[in-house]
């Protein structure tokens, strides 16, 4: 299996309720590490940026008010499997949708205040830390 890179957002909603060390104990006990991470308030050009591949979706406007409405904790974690690994800790977008045990199951408070954010694919993974990440930030 090889050894992947992902980002991960812990959002506003975990920020605001200081769960970010949960957060952090449930990635890493699922064998991802933290090789890079900080803490940022958003802009709103930051926000649409990131998400700009969903700029026509319905709930965009209030996605990107939600990102900038508290710190974020932006994070690279590294594993076997990163990508998908973290997909299955982070569980379901909606969390009335998410498995028993997962991060949104247990933290998320809705499809918008969801808790955690983590690329869907490595090619994704790789653009979405660029974005926040200089290589010299990442310690493997
Ligand atoms: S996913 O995970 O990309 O397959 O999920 P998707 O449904 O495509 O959602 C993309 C991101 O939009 C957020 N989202 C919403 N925000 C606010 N309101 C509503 N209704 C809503 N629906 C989806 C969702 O949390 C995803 O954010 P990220 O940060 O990518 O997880």
């Amino acid at each position: 299996m090889a050894i992947e890179r992902t980002l991960s957002i812990i959002k506003p909603d975990a920020t605001r309720r200081n769960i970010t060390g949960k957060i952090v104990d449930r990635l890493e006990s699922a064998g991802l590490r933290v090789v890079a991470q900080k803490r940022l308030q958003l802009t709103q050009a930051q926000a649409e940026g990131f998400y700009a591949v969903h700029r026509e979706r319905p709930f965009f406007n209030d996605l990107v008010s939600f990102m900038i409405s508290g710190p974020v904790v932006v994070q690279v974690l590294e594993g076997e499997n990163a990508v998908a690994k973290n997909r299955e800790v982070m569980g379901a977008t909606n969390p009335a949708n998410a498995d028993a045990g997962t991060i949104r199951k247990d933290f998320a408070e809705s499809i918008e205040a969801n808790s955690v954010h983590g690329s869907d694919s490595a090619e994704n993974a790789a653009i979405e830390i660029a974005y926040f990440f200089a290589q010299t930030e990442i310690v493997g």
